[in-house]
């Protein structure tokens, strides 16, 4: 039987790949017998290589021109920066979290919490006060004076960092129903070598860099398919609300959907990377243009012209709008099928949706018209008290966190040689992450504590064949 679906889904890819060589019709014909064998996760964006580079390879739809431009944003995202005055790539800092893109999102997948060296790469902390006014709900996190809203670990030569992070870890038994002993482990974040006083009521939030390949789909899911699946007062009593951020939009100056980040605190993909130029690696460009140091006595170099041009800026939002997404593996095992079906029981679907048609994206026809397969609904759901960072961002309370998408999760240790998942990276494998799901998630890790040991094992074979 295995081998008998092996070579149907051989031969469906045959034609597949004949047929987009002839005429469109077919084309399209062939592509819906495919999507029934192998879903396409990117749609026309999709791209079968399950190697380390699984993240890193540009979308295989892209025109000429398009690929080119592709290219530049690559250089760019690599692009090492130097504290200014310096021939390439000048102006790092004064303060700052790393010296490149790529270092934070190495291979454009994840990052992790540091390694028993203590050092901080990929992993940064937010900061604010708390709000102590009705009037300012919703609004952006309130800044801790001397520090801003992000806590940046270096600083170019002559000036202090702002300070470090002591991480430790308590580790809590959990039982299966058949009685297995499962550890998870509780972080617990000291801020050391503070440059400044700390008030004692600063807010915390700790996250990792998340991987940045397929972002230009999800950003082309027309903002009412994404509204249409928010349940803010749990109307249909399933226990699971979803509610989407709105977040404030720089260029257009006024408050959008939040759909980046952890928590979905920002609306678009150039905002994103101007902001991970402004506050990770302390660069000014048009949209932020002042340092992000300003208002901090021990820096007084504000250098208003930008840093990093539009140009720079627009290949680098292209970049990570572009990245191809890597198909699913391993569909036909019976093991994976038993786990999607244990994934949708458990109701993981209902925050985790598979599937999202795309819009028409002004200016790039390889992520429009595009049936994708996500594994998110971009929205905010309260996970809990153990979840929670307890500072909120715009609309998300201090337990909320959006849900992240799912696919290319099984090649992340293919791609990043670890399987720490989460905000924080505190789960160690993949299972792990799932017992960490409470409040509306709590029953389906309930569920999944329920299911005998083989079943809980296809379930995550399911999320390793993502
Ligand atoms: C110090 C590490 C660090 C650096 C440097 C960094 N990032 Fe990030 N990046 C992060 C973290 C952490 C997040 C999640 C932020 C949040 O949730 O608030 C993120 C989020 C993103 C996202 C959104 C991903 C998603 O799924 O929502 C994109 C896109 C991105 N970064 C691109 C870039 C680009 C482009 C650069 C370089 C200009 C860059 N990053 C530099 C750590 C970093
Ligand atoms: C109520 C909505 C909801 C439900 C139901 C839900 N999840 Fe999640 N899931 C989330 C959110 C939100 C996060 C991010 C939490 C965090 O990082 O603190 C997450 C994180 C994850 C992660 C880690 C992703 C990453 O990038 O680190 C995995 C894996 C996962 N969920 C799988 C599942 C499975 C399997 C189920 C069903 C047993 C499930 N989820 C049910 C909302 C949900």
């Amino acid at each position: 039987m295995m081998k008998y679906l092996n070579f149907i889904l051989l031969v469906y890819l045959l034609v597949f790949i004949s047929g987009c060589e002839t005429d469109k019709k077919s084309d399209s014909i062939n592509k819906t017998k495919t999507e029934l064998t192998i879903p396409l996760a990117g749609g026309d964006t999709t791209i079968f290589d399950a190697s380390s580079h699984a993240f890193s390879i540009p979308a295989p739809n892209l025109t000429a021109a398009a690929l080119h431009k592709h290219l530049k944003g690559d250089v760019e995202f690599e692009a090492v920066f130097v504290t200014a005055p310096a021939e390439v790539n000048p102006g790092l800092g004064p303060i700052y979290n790393n010296v490149s893109c790529i270092n934070c999102h190495s291979r454009d997948g994840r990052g992790r919490p540091p390694d028993i060296d203590g050092k901080l790469v990929s992993l940064l902390f937010r900061l604010s006060l708390p709000n102590n006014n009705k009037d300012m709900d919703g609004k952006p996190p309130i800044p801790v004076p001397g520090y801003g809203t992000q806590l940046n670990n270096k600083a170019i030569y002559g000036t202090p960092a702002e300070g470090n992070v002591d991480i430790s870890y308590t580790e809590q038994p959990l039982l299966t129903s058949e009685g297995t002993k499962i550890h998870l482990r509780y972080p617990n974040y000291t801020i050391t070598d503070a440059y400044y006083p700390l008030p004692e009521d600063i807010e915390v939030s700790p996250r990792v860099a998340p991987v940045v390949f397929g972002l230009g789909l999800l950003e082309a899911i027309p903002q009412e398919n994404i509204i249409s699946n928010a349940d803010e007062s749990d109307i249909n009593a399933d226990g699971i609300s979803g509610k989407p951020n709105y977040v404030w939009d720089v260029i257009k100056k006024q408050y959008a959907l939040g759909r980046f980040g952890w928590k979905a605190n920002q609306p678009n993909l150039l905002q994103q990377v101007a902001s991970a130029y402004h506050d990770d690696m302390g660069l000014t460009t048009s949209l932020f243009q002042m340092e992000n140091s300003i208002g901090q006595s021990q820096h007084t170099n504000v250098s208003p012209s930008p840093e990093v041009s539009d140009e720079i800026l627009d290949v680098v939002t292209f970049y990570v709008q572009t990245l191809a997404v890597p198909a699913r593996r391993n569909v036909d095992d019976p093991k994976v099928i038993q786990g999607e079906q244990l994934f949708t029981q458990a109701q993981c679907d209902t925050c985790h949706i598979p599937t999202h048609r795309t819009g028409v994206f002004p200016g790039i026809p390889s992520i429009s018209n595009q049936t994708i397969h996500p594994y998110t609904d971009l929205l905010l759901h309260d996970m809990g008290p153990d979840l929670a960072d307890n500072r909120p961002d715009f609309q998300a309370s201090g337990s909320e966190w959006r849900t992240p998408p799912l696919w290319g999760i099984g090649l992340v240790r293919t791609v990043n040689g670890h399987t720490n998942f989460l905000h924080d990276g505190r789960a160690r494998n993949l299972l792990e992450a799932v017992l960490w799901h409470g409040g509306e998630a709590e029953k389906s890790r309930n569920m999944t504590l329920e299911m005998s040991q083989t079943e809980r094992d296809a379930l995550i074979a399911f999320l390793e064949s993502l």
